[in-house]
């Protein structure tokens, strides 16, 4: 079971929001018009980011399903005020990886944000043909892809030549496709796997990036990102443990500086059935 803590959500809300694809919002508007849609579904709402970042941006009257395996998120989210154009808000506690899947039918507009990678090619095969049954629209936001990109300023670019960076990176993505409760993780591929299989099943797709530029005013955010890359990179490859510990430790030392920049590559999917355009 994959659980993500509330101080992580929290500190990472403030940098999804500003790095997800604002230039999707007016054709998934136009379909939700068009479609007199109302019903939201949210997958893995975490504290609801989701819904705090859509819900301003979709016309009145939403309805929305919030699910989660996480007890501690599921308290929170029940006590959550109502945001402004939701005529309703319903959560469950449900482990999606067993879930039959049900929850999509008759809903309008299925969602989810940084939940993809942590999928299966299975799971979401599962997730394509109940959205089509339905024929539901897609908004799957802020999907890591892969990419980790460090800039010092005092030499732009140059920690992305360094081997230790490769080889952390390459162990993070290996790591990114570890079993996080859905069998065998998409990780980096999910993003362009779900945009194919929406494609197949009869959706109009369009893919977006939805990068975070991290600097010195989102140091917490960046430390719990070394933290975790550390981890993950030395399970992954334990005889390199010397070199990870100087990369963190250097990694750190440059961030506590303040003179950093750091992508991380996210995408984000609508997938809008072609009926409905
Ligand atoms: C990276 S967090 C994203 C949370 C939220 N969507 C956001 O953007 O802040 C992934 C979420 O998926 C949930 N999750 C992971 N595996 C799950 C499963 N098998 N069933 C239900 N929820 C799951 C976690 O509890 C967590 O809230």
């Amino acid at each position: 079971m994959e659980t993500f803590d509330a101080d992580w959500l929290t500190l990472r809300e403030r940098v999804d929001h500003r790095s997800r694809a604002e230039s999707l919002i007016p054709p998934l508007v136009e379909a939700w018009e068009t479609g007199g849609w109302s019903r939201v579904l949210d997958l893995g709402s975490g504290t609801g980011s989701n819904l705090r970042y859509l819900a301003p941006r979709l016309p009145h009257g939403q309805d929305w399903v919030l699910l989660d395996h996480d007890p501690a998120h599921l308290r929170t989210l029940r006590e959550l005020q109502l945001p402004a154009r939701v005529r309703s808000l319903t959560v469950s506690e449900i482990d999606l990886a067993g879930h039959d899947l049900s929850a999509v039918t008759g809903v309008h507009l299925v969602t989810a944000s940084a939940l993809l990678d942590l999928t299966s090619e299975g799971w979401l095969d599962r997730v394509v043909s109940a959205c089509a049954a339905a024929g539901c629209g897609v908004l799957c936001a802020l999907t890591y892809n892969g990419q980790i990109d460090w800039s010092d300023e005092s030499s732009p670019g140059s920690a992305d030549v360094d081997p230790d960076h490769q080889l952390v990176r390459d162990a993070v993505n290996r790591h990114q496709r570890g079993d996080k409760g859905f069998g065998p993780a998409l990780g980096p591929a999910a993003v362009t796997v779900a945009a194919r299989r929406f494609r197949v099943a009869g959706y109009r797709t369009t893919l977006r990036e939805s990068v975070w530029r991290l600097g010195a005013p989102d140091r917490a955010l960046v430390d719990r990102l070394i933290d975790g890359w550390e981890q993950a990179a030395a399970a992954i490859r334990p005889d390199g443990a010397t070199r990870i510990r100087r990369w963190a430790d250097g990694r750190r030392a440059v961030v506590a500086a303040g003179r950093f920049r750091l992508t991380v590559g996210h995408h984000d999917l609508l997938a809008v059935p072609s009926a409905r355009v």
